[in-house]
C-alpha cells in the first residue's frame, strides 16, 4: 500500500513515516520542507494551483494530511487560514474527484472551553484561538464535500501531543528541566489537557489508515491533568527541575479529559503510554538515552 503524508516533515509525521515504512507501506512526503530521514519525498505546498495533478502522478493508495501552521496570530492568520482551511478544502475535494481514502488530522482546538467534560464529538464546537477556528472550517467544509460521496473520510480530533520532537508544552519543559532552566506555570498551572504520547496518536493514525472507518474520532487517554501536575511528574523523574508561577493574561483555555469511547469502540484504539511513560521516553530521548522513533 501507498500512503502519500501532506505535512509529513513535521513532528507527527517524522514519526509517522518512520512507522509506516517500517510496517512495510510505501510512504511519499509531500511538504514545503525536507523530511528529517530517508524517504520519498515530493517538495511542494498544499497551496500549489497543480495540487491536483501533483497528487494524481504520486499515484497512491491513500492519503494522511498533517499540512497546517499551528501558530496562528495576527501576524500570519492569511497565510494560516489558506493552508489550513481553504487549501485543505481543496485537498478534500482532490481527494473526492480521486476517489482517495483520506485520514484528516484536525484538533480538539475547535471544542474551545470545555462545557462537560469528558468532551466527546458531540461536544459544542466554540474555538477560541483562530488556530482552532482554521481547522474547523476545514474539516466543516470537507465534510458538505465528501460526506454524500463513498469516499472514506476519517477525521482524527487529537488532543495536545507530545514526545521526541515535538514543540508542545510537555516537550519544551522537559528540554527546560534537563538543562536546568526554569520551568514557568501560568497561573499556578491550573489549566487541564489530556496529553497524548506521540506513539499513542501514530498508533491511532495507523489504525485509522488499515481500518478505513469514515467519522470523526477523538484521540487522546481520557484523562485530565493540570499543567502543575504535569510538570511535577518531570520534577519527580529530574529531582533539580526549578519550577516558578506567573499570573498569565486571562487567554488560557479550560479543557481537559477528552471521551476516547468511539475511537475504542469503532477503531479499537487503546493508549498505551500513562503519563509518566511518555514523559520518561521524552526525558530518555532527550538526554541522548533513547530511540526518536518508538515502536509502537
Ligand atoms: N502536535 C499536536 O499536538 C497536534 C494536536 C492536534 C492536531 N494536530 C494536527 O496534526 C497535524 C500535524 O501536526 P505537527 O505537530 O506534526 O505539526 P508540524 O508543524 O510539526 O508539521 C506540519 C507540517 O506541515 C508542513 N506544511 C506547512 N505548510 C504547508 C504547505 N503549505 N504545504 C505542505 N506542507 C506544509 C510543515 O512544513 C510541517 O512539516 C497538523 O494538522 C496539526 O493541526 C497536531
Amino acid at each position: 500500500m501507498k500512503v502519500l503524508i501532506m505535512g509529513g516533515s513535521g513532528f507527527i509525521g517524522s514519526h509517522l513515516v518512520k512507522h509506516l515504512s517500517d510496517g512495510n507501506k510505501d510512504v511519499t512526503v509531500f511538504d514545503v520542507q525536507k523530511p528529517n530521514q530517508n524517504v520519498e519525498f515530493q517538495s511542494g505546498s498544499i497551496l500549489d494551483a497543480s495540487l491536483g495533478d501533483k497528487i494524481k502522478d504520486i499515484d497512491a493508495d491513500k492519503i494522511v494530511n498533517l499540512a497546517a501552521i499551528k501558530k496562528v496570530s495576527s501576524q500570519n492568520y492569511y497565510e494560516a487560514f489558506n493552508i489550513n482551511s481553504l487549501a485543505t478544502v481543496k485537498l478534500f475535494e482532490i481527494c473526492r474527484d480521486l476517489e482517495m481514502p483520506l485520514v484528516h488530522l484536525s484538533s480538539t482546538a475547535i471544542y474551545g472551553t470545555f462545557v462537560y467534560e469528558p468532551a466527546d464529538e458531540n461536544h459544542p464546537i466554540n474555538p477560541v484561538s483562530l488556530y482552532g477556528l482554521s481547522k474547523f472550517l476545514a474539516e466543516k467544509i470537507g465534510r458538505e464535500i465528501i460526506g454524500d460521496t463513498n469516499v472514506p473520510l476519517t477525521i482524527l480530533r487529537p488532543t495536545i501531543s507530545y514526545g521526541p520532537m515535538g514543540d508542545d508544552v510537555v516537550t519544551l519543559f522537559v528540554k527546560k528541566a534537563l538543562s536546568n532552566e526554569t520551568i514557568t506555570l501560568v497561573d499556578n498551572g491550573i489549566y487541564r489537557r489530556d496529553f497524548l504520547f506521540v506513539s499513542d496518536l501514530i498508533h491511532a493514525i495507523n489504525l485509522a489508515i488499515d481500518e478505513e472507518v469514515p467519522g470523526i474520532f477523538n484521540v487522546g487517554t481520557g484523562n485530565g491533568v493540570t499543567i502543575f501536575e504535569m510538570s511535577k511528574v518531570i520534577q519527580k523523574i529530574i529531582p533539580n527541575s526549578k519550577i516558578v508561577n506567573v499570573v498569565g493574561n486571562g487567554k488560557e483555555v479550560h479543557q481537559g479529559a477528552i471521551d476516547i469511547t468511539k475511537i475504542r469502540n469503532e477503531l479499537n484504539f487503546e493508549p498505551r503510554y500513562s503519563l509518566e511513560q511518555g514523559i520518561n521516553e521524552t526525558i530518555k530521548f532527550y538526554s541522548g538515552a533513547g530511540k526518536p522513533f518508538l515502536h509502537l
